[in-house]
């Protein structure tokens, strides 16, 4: 929750020395953590014992609104993909933007056993817009 100490600095997928790396995370169906990579521990400044099983949450950012979130999560409930931007809370307290793809994972009977999410650096100008977008977003929810 935003009770988390947050620090207003930047941490670019270059500066944790995963450019060009998959970022990788898998959750259960309630956005459970169950599989991180090497290059995501980087990212968020975690190891990879402090993610498995903690909720996804653990690196949500007080700036994200709410209402980003659901959207995420109703499309992604619906067998959907989902692309978005998010900002996210490392361990440190710095953030780090990503550009996230979501989407449902199927067993062999082709039960939903849970998500998959890849991320990517943030254009200048997405990053831009959508600081804007979320700050807007979040003055609404406060109102
Ligand atoms: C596969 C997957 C990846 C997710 N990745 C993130 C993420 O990088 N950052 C984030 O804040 N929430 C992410 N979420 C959404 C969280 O589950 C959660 O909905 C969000 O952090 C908001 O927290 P809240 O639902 O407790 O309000 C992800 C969810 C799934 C299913």
């Amino acid at each position: 929750m935003s009770s988390k100490k947050t620090i207003d600095k930047e941490v670019t997928f270059e500066d944790a020395g995963v450019l060009n790396r998959p970022i990788i995370s898998k959750t259960d169906l309630k956005g459970i953590i169950t599989y991180v990579n090497t290059p995501f521990c980087k990212l968020a400044g975690y190891s990879k014992d402090e993610l498995i099983g903690k909720p996804h949450n653990i690196i949500r950012h007080p700036d994200m609104p709410k209402a980003a979130f659901k959207e995420l999560w109703e499309t992604i409930e619906k067998n959907e993909k989902w692309r978005g931007f998010v900002k996210n809370l490392r361990k440190d307290g710095k953030y780090y933007w990503v550009e996230a793809f979501i989407e449902p994972v199927f067993d062999e009977n082709g039960n939903k056993v849970g998500y998959i999410s890849a991320r990517r650096p943030v254009s200048k100008e997405d990053r831009k817009r959508y600081e804007e977008i979320y700050k807007e977003m979040k003055r609404k929810e406060s109102e």
